[in-house]
């Protein structure tokens, strides 16, 4: 339909048969070309959706330093979030005890304050109850009980690292949709 109008407008019956085969071959290999490169354009821009350096820069000690996670430190502390972590904390919340999230507020209001990237590393090391009392070993995965927690066996040093970054780095990108329990995104 669309190709024989094409042709019409282009002055249809004064050309050879070669020719109008050869319009419409050139015609048809373009729409497909298109087609391609616009599946890639929107491919492409889904997949690589780029967090910017300064969502990437989280609170790096109590002290007020900070860190600029890569991109790379990024999409590995989401990745490994998500295996190990999201069961229990997805977008942040935590299932089993609401009270005690992971958002910027309860984790500053820890003790010690678990809102900068070495406090959430020691956690995964070291849990402790929210006041700080008492270990939390034995019911919180940490890499210090592999027995107990199997799926922390195979996370290096720069995986806890990478994902204590993700977590912090999530406020800056999800604003308040992050450790809200609210649906809607
Ligand atoms: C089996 C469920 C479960 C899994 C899996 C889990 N957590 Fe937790 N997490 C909890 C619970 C429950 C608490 C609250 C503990 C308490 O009562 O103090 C918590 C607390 C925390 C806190 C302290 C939050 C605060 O506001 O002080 C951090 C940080 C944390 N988890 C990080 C992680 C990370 C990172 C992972 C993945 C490596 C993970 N958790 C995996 C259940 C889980």
């Amino acid at each position: 339909m669309v190709a024989s109008m094409l042709l019409k407008c282009i002055g249809g019956n004064l050309m050879t048969d070669t020719l109008k085969d050869r319009i419409l071959q050139r015609f048809f290999a373009a729409v497909g070309l298109l087609s391609v490169l616009g599946l890639l354009f929107v491919g492409g821009s889904v997949l690589a959706v780029e967090i910017s350096e300064s969502a990437r820069t989280v609170p790096l000690d109590e002290t007020g330093n900070m860190i600029t996670l890569t991109e790379q430190q990024y999409v590995n502390g989401q990745n490994e979030f998500r295996k190990t972590c999201a069961s229990c904390h997805v977008d942040g919340i935590t299932k089993t005890n609401p009270d005690i999230n992971l958002g910027s507020e309860a984790l500053a209001l820890a003790t010690p304050p678990r809102d900068n990237l070495q406090g959430i590393v020691d956690y995964l090391r070291h849990p402790t109850t929210y006041d700080g009392m008492d270990s939390l070993e034995e019911l919180h995965p940490s890499v210090t009980r592999p027995d107990l927690f199997p799926n922390m066996k195979n996370l290096t040093e720069e995986d806890l690292v990478d994902i204590s970054g993700y977590i912090l780095s999530q406020p800056n990108i999800l604003g308040y949709r992050w450790a809200s329990g609210k649906p809607g995104r």
